[in-house]
């Protein structure tokens, strides 16, 4: 039979490793993220928080892209898996790509 404390030590011990299921948003670094994108992505995008121009005119500033009803961690990561006619096709390890997300999402407003 199963103990109620020892269940609760059990979830200390996830705690403490960080396996509990955090927040599905919360997967990579935004400060990794936001050195990757100024990098590989500020040639075109407008990376930072400020509503700003992207410098290719027809890429939208990572604000832009954060801001978009409905955009989710998901959604960015399809995107990345799918070709891309007009944009080229970066190969983003899986870490990089965790951590270019998580720092995108982390340019969404905040109150709205
Ligand atoms: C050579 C220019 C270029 C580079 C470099 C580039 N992009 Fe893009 N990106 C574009 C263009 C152009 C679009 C718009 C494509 C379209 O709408 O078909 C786009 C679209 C996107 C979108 C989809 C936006 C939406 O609302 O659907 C995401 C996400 C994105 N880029 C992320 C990135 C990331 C992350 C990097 C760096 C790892 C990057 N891009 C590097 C040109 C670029």
């Amino acid at each position: 039979m199963l103990k109620l404390s020892t269940l609760m030590g059990i979830f200390t011990v996830m705690f403490a490793y960080g396996l509990a299921p955090l927040g599905a948003q919360e997967m990579g670094s935004t400060a990794a993220g936001e050195a990757y994108a100024k990098q590989f992505c500020i040639e075109c995008h407008g990376i930072s928080e400020k509503v700003e121009m992207s410098p290719n005119l027809t890429a939208p500033s990572f604000k832009e892209i954060a801001d978009t009803p409905g955009m989710t961690r998901q959604a960015l990561l399809v995107w990345f898996r799918t070709p891309h006619p007009t944009m080229p096709n970066l190969v983003l390890e899986m870490q990089n790509e965790e951590d270019v997300i998580a720092y995108i999402l982390s340019l969404k407003k905040i109150n709205e």
